[in-house]
């Protein structure tokens, strides 16, 4: 579903506790052409108005992935994520990671470090939470590996079904020459989103993207027979969002 709205004005129509899980990508308030160019304070504020109206429509099983980079205005320059993280806490979210998402492509900078990281706050609403670690493990180095000592000897000494992938994860970005671009100037990465919603929903839940750009939450939950909930401002990246729902859909029918 996709709604061509003003997430302001959407969110408080979603009922509560309908969604299971919140993946999203919000404007970083750095000039780009959806950002509001808002004073940094009057970001916060309407930043925690949205997170404490998404925080509503989850499950108690749920989780909030807010992705978000460097605020940069001028010399000013913020990690967004740390900015932001008291609005959760104060929502009585539990922290679960912070995950570092890192990537080859990004600006050039001669006075510091070029920035090659980007972050995932996860959230969860409680203690009793979905994760399917099982479904997002990666291969092991060493999967032939075997106790060579003690009451296991002989057996294998780590998971046959792979590794946690851990909370710093390699994913290329999408630029210029990456296969899933479209005209929108910030998408995620479907591998990015996959990880998310298969480790913290299941088949058939609500997954909610409030920012949803391209709609790559979308793309993902089509392919996992999850139900996305995109919001997105711009008509303009709203026909991006059919277009690449429609093109997936096609291609499924023909893998059929
Ligand atoms: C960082 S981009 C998200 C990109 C997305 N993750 C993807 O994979 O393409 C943020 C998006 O939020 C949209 N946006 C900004 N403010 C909004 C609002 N108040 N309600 C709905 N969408 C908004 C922008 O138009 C932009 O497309």
């Amino acid at each position: 579903m996709v709604f061509n709205e003003d997430c302001k004005n959407f969110l408080p129509l979603i009922q509560d506790k309908k969604i299971q899980l919140i993946i999203t990508s919000p404007p970083y308030n750095i000039g780009k052409e959806y950002d509001d160019n808002l004073d940094l304070e009057e970001y916060k504020e309407q930043q925690a108005k949205i997170i404490k109206e998404c925080v509503r429509t989850l499950k108690d099983t749920g989780s909030i992935c807010w992705q978000v980079g460097t605020y940069v205005k001028g010399k000013k320059r913020i990690p967004l994520d740390i900015y932001l993280f008291n609005i959760f806490t104060d929502l009585g979210l539990k922290f679960q990671n912070r995950i570092i998402w890192t990537f080859d492509y990004g600006l050039h900078s001669n006075n510091r470090f070029s920035g090659r990281y980007e972050t995932v706050l996860w959230f969860t609403k409680t203690d009793d939470y979905i994760f399917n670690l099982d479904l997002v493990r990666i291969p092991q180095k060493y999967p032939r590996k075997k106790h060579f000592k003690g009451d296991k000897k002989g057996k294998y000494s780590c998971n046959p079904l792979g590794k946690n992938p851990g909370d710093v994860w390699y994913i290329p970005n999408v630029v210029h020459n990456h296969p899933e671009k479209t005209e929108h100037p910030c998408q995620f990465p479907e591998a990015l989103i996959e990880r998310l919603v298969l480790s913290l929903s299941n088949e058939k839940d609500m997954v909610l993207d409030p920012f949803a750009g391209s709609g790559t939450v979308g793309v993902v939950c089509e392919k996992y027979n999850r139900e996305g909930v995109l919001i997105e401002k711009e008509p303009k990246y709203c026909d991006i969002i059919d277009n690449r729902l429609r093109k997936y859909v096609e291609q499924s029918k023909l893998e059929v």
